[in-house]
């Protein structure tokens, strides 16, 4: 049977790099691979188009495709719009929308880019971590939100960090079976030591742990000292789970000690059966947007992803990421990694090891 991958270029040098995934997606069809390949519109360049940064006809279309691979969205253009007219609220919107409430993302440094890491090469060869974040909750979609004019002039602003046991649990479940194909190390993050909502979040991982899994060595840090112990002692770390806030920003941490966030994939998913959401963790990167030098290889990955989690084929899967890593062993590197390779020119030598 037929299956289906939406590509969601968006903003900045999301369609460029968007533009290698496509290509190389081609490649695998032509090698038999059975996948339609459709494009949509999506954040700034669907507020310029439709006024809305994600339409009811884009999120239908995603929830009814097997994959959706995302490039990035935002840029300055749109960045004095209120909250609900950004880009921004497009991706929160559409991470909702499909319910992929478990986020996948990879900290791999690859042998051929450990000096290009801020610390040292002993610290980050070989680190292989894997983050799940819950991406669907949390202090991004807690009620009460907004601010507000006290009757003295002052403001008020409020956000709501909130959780239920159930979307601990689904999230925690994902990372502990996730573990079970790696060391069966998870250490989760929280700040139980100020936050209820913290120590119920430990609490719940915990009982989870007891009640299912007694295998997996489970480890809980505050995020804090997670923060530190990354960059202090990074390969200490194997599976870690963290709430949606803790997890964006640890997560770019992590990033940035494999030495280039140009290289990172992510995934999110949700229920078995239910499409998930690839995207490259970089931004837009506005700078250097409609030069053709963007780093594509986090796209390309997020689409290795996305065949192995969401199309079921994780031969190819590691045929793309071997491909990747042949084409940096062979010198290839866009200017972020130092080189001088354009965009297209990456994507050919990504496709020469295919
Ligand atoms: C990420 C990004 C998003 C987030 C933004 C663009 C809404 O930083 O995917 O990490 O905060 O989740
Ligand atoms: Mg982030």
């Amino acid at each position: 049977m037929t299956q289906s991958l939406l590509l969601l270029p968006g903003d900045g040098i999301g369609p460029e790099v968007t533009a290698v995934a496509k290509r190389v997606a081609g490649r695998l069809i032509a090698g038999g691979l059975d996948l339609a390949v459709a494009e949509g519109p999506f954040g700034g360049a669907s507020i310029d188009a439709h006024g809305v940064p994600l339409t009811d006809e884009t999120l239908a279309r995603a929830k009814a495709a097997d994959a959706v691979l995302m490039g990035a969205v935002g840029g300055p253009q749109w960045a004095g719009q209120p909250y609900d007219k950004r880009p921004e609220a497009g991706l929160l919107g559409l991470r909702a929308g499909m319910n992929v409430y478990a986020n996948l993302r990879p900290a791999r440094c690859f042998a051929a880019l450990a000096d290009a890491s801020s610390l040292k090469r002993i610290h980050v060869e070989g680190l292989d971590i894997l983050f799940v974040r819950e991406l669907t909750g949390g202090v991004y979609f807690g009620t009460p939100r907004g601010v507000e004019t006290l009757p003295d002039g002052s403001r008020r602003g409020v956000n709501t960090h909130v959780y239920t046991s159930a979307e601990i649990i689904r999230v925690t479940r994902v990372a502990f079976d996730l573990a079970r194909g790696r060391t069966g190390a998870v250490c989760s993050a929280e700040k139980g030591n100020v936050m209820e909502a913290g120590l119920m979040w430990r609490e719940e991982v915990q009982a989870l742990r007891d009640a299912e899994y007694p295998d997996i060595k489970l480890s809980h840090m505050l995020a804090d000292n997670m923060a530190m112990q990354l960059v202090k002692n990074p390969k200490q770390f194997d599976v870690i789970l963290t709430d949606n806030l803790f997890g964006d920003i640890l997560s770019d941490e992590a990033a940035m000690l494999t030495g280039s966030l140009g290289m990172l994939p992510s995934a999110a998913i949700g229920d078995a059966g239910t499409p998930g959401l690839y995207e490259p963790i970089h931004g837009s990167a506005p700078d250097i947007a409609g030069r053709g030098v963007a780093n594509p290889c986090a796209s390309v990955l997020s689409l290795a992803m996305a065949l192995r989690y969401s199309l079921g084929r994780p031969d190819l899967a590691a045929g793309l990421e071997k491909a990747v890593e042949k084409a940096l062993d062979a010198g290839a590197r866009t200017p972020d990694l130092g080189g001088a390779l354009t965009t297209a020119a990456m994507g050919d030598a990504i496709l020469a090891h295919l």
